[in-house]
C-alpha cells in the first residue's frame, strides 16, 4: 500500500493525464477543422500516448491502493494558428514534467521506493516528450507557421504512428 497522501497525488496525475489525452484530442479535432491533416494525426497519436500514460498510472494505482476516478477538465477548443498548438503543448509537457518530479519528490519523502522506481519511466518518458515537441515548435518558428514551410511540417508530422510499448499495460 501506498499512503492516502501519496494516494491522493498518484490519482490526481492519473486524472491530469486524461486531462492531457483530452487536450490532444481537442487539438487533433481543432488541426482537421482548419485543414491541417498531418498536424491532426500527430495530436492523435499524442493522444494515445497520453492514454497509454493514463493506463499505467490507473494500473499502478489499482496494485498499490484505490483508483478515484475526477471529473475531467474541458479542454480548450480553438488556438490561433500551428506555432500558438505548439507552445501550448511545449508549455502543457513543462508542466506535467514539473508534476512529475513532485510525485518523485513526495516518493523520497516518504521513503516510497516502489513508487520512486515506478516514476522513474516518466521522469525518463518526459525528457523525450519536451524534446520532442521543442524540435517541431523550433521548425515552426525556423521554416514559417504559414504557406510552403507549414505544408511540409504538416506533411511531416502524417507520418508519425503511435506504437504502445512493450510494457504499455505494466
Ligand atoms: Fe503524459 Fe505528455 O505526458
Amino acid at each position: 500500500m501506498v499512503s492516502d497522501k501519496m494516494a491522493k497525488a498518484l490519482n490526481a496525475q492519473l486524472n491530469f493525464e486524461l486531462y492531457s489525452a483530452y487536450v490532444y484530442l481537442a487539438m487533433s479535432a481543432h488541426a482537421d477543422n482548419i485543414g491541417l491533416k498531418g498536424f491532426a494525426n500527430w495530436f492523435n497519436a499524442q493522444y494515445q500516448e497520453e492514454m497509454m500514460h493514463a493506463t499505467k498510472f490507473f494500473n499502478y494505482i489499482m496494485d498499490r491502493s484505490v483508483v478515484e476516478l475526477e471529473s475531467i477538465e474541458k479542454p480548450r477548443k480553438e488556438y490561433r494558428d500551428a506555432l500558438e498548438m505548439f507552445e501550448e503543448t511545449l508549455s502543457h509537457e513543462q508542466e506535467v514534467t514539473a508534476r512529475i518530479n513532485e510525485l518523485a519528490s513526495l516518493a523520497i519523502d516518504e521513503k516510497d521506493h516502489a513508487t520512486n522506481t515506478f516514476l522513474q519511466w516518466f521522469i525518463n518518458e518526459q525528457v523525450e516528450e519536451e524534446s520532442t515537441v521543442k524540435e517541431i515548435l523550433d521548425k515552426l518558428k525556423l521554416a514559417g507557421s504559414t504557406g510552403p514551410g507549414l505544408f511540409m511540417i504538416n506533411s511531416e508530422l502524417n507520418t508519425r504512428t503511435y506504437t504502445p510499448p512493450a510494457d504499455a499495460q505494466a
